[in-house]
């Protein structure tokens, strides 16, 4: 059996969560930081104070595999630091790992009139925290970001049922005014058909490339592959065969496809019957990385992508990682380009990662995927409905999407667009030197950089049309490096042009 192991920063609220899960569980709350004083006899800081940190560390590795070797399934609050030891680290990989996540400001609020040792500076507690996240990251297999009171509650039943599922199953928990949802990464639930975050009586949307993989998929409905299935016509037909089984309101919608199905079989659930549950299964790097995450759902008109949707979170996001091995190679350099996109917004690990450069050849680490998804669902978490820095996400899309419409749709793939639109919001931004490093990436990943055939005229009428526009003027997303972009910046319209030229051949 596993223990569910609670870890995170001074602050994060470990130990009175364990005491709430541990009662749901039916099974003990141990906190290793309260073990330990009851075996020195003495507070931990006064045991800091007098035999110093490592004596501390040695004691708490100690204490920790002992707790983790105990038969009897418990929850633990581990102490925030108990995971500087690499032998705790490996110990904890069979067990089910919930890191409580909380940004720098709100845990030094909640800590800096405590009498812990390590809080006593508030520059070197934010250095502890920066010097820590990648263990508390990588460790974790389920996230709940910033803790905000009563998710961990919510996501109790989700961490019940983690700890029945294989220990590579990960889970990123996420919340927003009167909503909160799971997005789980387990590789091999297609293959298997086992989608166990979906309700019984669920009906499952997908296309016909899906239903060509999986056979099974054809029980449900299935619709024609491509973005010129992202019609209202199309939302038609999905409301008009779901009426025909009986489906009604309670039950569940399942989308099993692309960014396509997606927003497609999204924004019928968001109408059917004023509203219906539904769970996005994403089968594409861009629906995995990108579009299955936020609840923004809807169908393109001729006139613009896009023009016509709802938001409507999804009652969970299950991501088979493995089911990207099937994706045609072209569709996973096209998603490839969000996945830039993402890495720009979210700095860090992952622009390192990304900027290394990576091999499309070889599956794509799936760990790539899960921090694009968590990127996606903070931005989305602080911002549901695009007031703000949402519109983070829409990097390279003002002139991407543009791109798009003028070719026409079906011409150049989403993605294709976003990698081209890239450059060009890179050149409005004044960072050459990125554009030319981005420019780089997508190139070797096998992404556009230009386009041919395309009218620069068309371009522009397009990008007027933007669904940002406020009057005359469109506002762009602009970085001023990676992990530093930001909404709401106007372009004077010679920049956008000549931006816009460059990128046409
Ligand atoms: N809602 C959002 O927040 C959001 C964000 C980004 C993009 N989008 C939308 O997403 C759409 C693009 O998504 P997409 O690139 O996934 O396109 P898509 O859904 O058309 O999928 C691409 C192709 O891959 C096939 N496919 C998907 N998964 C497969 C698999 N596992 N095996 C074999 N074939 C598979 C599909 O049948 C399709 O032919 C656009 O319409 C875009 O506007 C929405």
């Amino acid at each position: 059996m596993r223990h569910l192991v609670l870890t995170g920063f001074m602050g994060a609220g470990k130990s009175s969560a364990a005491v709430r899960i541990a009662k749901s569980l039916g099974r003990d709350a141990l906190d290793t930081d309260a073990l330990l004083e009851r075996q020195f006899g003495m507070s931990i800081v006064s045991y800091f104070d007098r035999h110093g940190e490592d004596a501390f560390r040695e004691a708490e590795q100690q204490l920790v595999a002992e707790v983790l070797a105990e038969e009897k399934p418990s929850v633990i609050a581990l102490g925030g630091g108990a995971l500087q030891s690499a032998k705790t680290r490996k110990a904890l990989a069979r067990h089910l790992v919930v890191y409580l996540e909380l940004d720098a400001a709100a845990a030094w609020a909640r800590v800096r009139n405590s009498k812990r040792p390590l809080a006593r500076d508030e520059n070197a507690f934010h250095a502890l925290l920066r010097k820590r996240r990648a263990h508390y990251e990588d460790t974790a297999h389920a996230i709940i970001p910033n803790a905000p009171r009563g998710a961990v509650r919510e996501a109790l039943p989700w961490l019940r049922d983690l700890l029945e599922r294989p220990a590579g199953a990960r889970m990123i928990w996420t919340s927003g005014k009167g909503w909160g949802y799971p997005a789980v990464f387990e590789p091999g639930v297609l293959a298997r058909r086992d989608l166990w975050v979906t309700r019984r009586d669920a009906v499952t949307v997908s296309d016909e490339n899906l239903a060509a993989v999986h056979p099974w998929l054809k029980e449900g409905i299935v619709v024609a592959p491509g973005e010129t299935a992202k019609t209202l016509a199309q939302v038609e037909s999905v409301c008009s065969q779901l009426a025909e089984r009986n489906f009604e309101r309670g039950r569940q919608i399942v989308a099993v496809g692309g960014g396509v199905v997606g927003d497609l079989a999204g924004f019928a659930a968001a109408v059917y019957q004023r509203g219906t549950p539904f769970v996005q299964v994403p089968t594409s790097l861009v629906a995995q990385v990108d579009s299955a995450y936020g609840g923004k759902t809807g169908v393109d008109l001729p006139a613009a992508k896009n023009y016509v949707g709802a938001y409507h979170q999804p009652d969970a996001v299950l991501v088979d990682t493995d089911a990207l091995a099937g994706l045609p190679r072209a569709e996973l350099v096209a998603g490839y380009a969000e996945v830039v996109k993402t890495a720009l917004i979210a700095g860090g690990r992952l622009w390192k990662a990304v900027a290394a450069g990576v091999d499309l050849s070889k599956p794509l680490d799936p760990w790539i995927v899960f921090e694009c998804a968590r990127t996606k669902l903070a931005v989305v978490a602080a911002d549901e409905r695009d007031a703000d820095l949402r519109q983070i996400l829409n990097l390279g899309h003002t002139i991407g999407h543009a791109i798009e419409t003028a070719a026409g749709y079906g011409t150049l793939r989403h993605g294709e667009a976003v990698s081209v639109g890239l450059a060009g919001a890179l050149r409005l931004s004044g960072q050459d030197a990125l554009r030319e490093q981005v420019v780089e990436i997508c190139r070797a990943a096998g992404l556009p950089v230009t386009v041919s055939g395309v009218d620069e005229r068309e371009v522009l009428e397009c990008i007027k049309l933007d669904k940002k526009r406020k009057g005359d003027s469109v506002p762009f997303v602009l970085a001023g490096g990676p992990g530093d972009v930001t909404p709401g910046h106007s372009v004077p319209e010679s920049e956008v042009r000549s931006a816009v030229k460059e990128l046409l051949e």
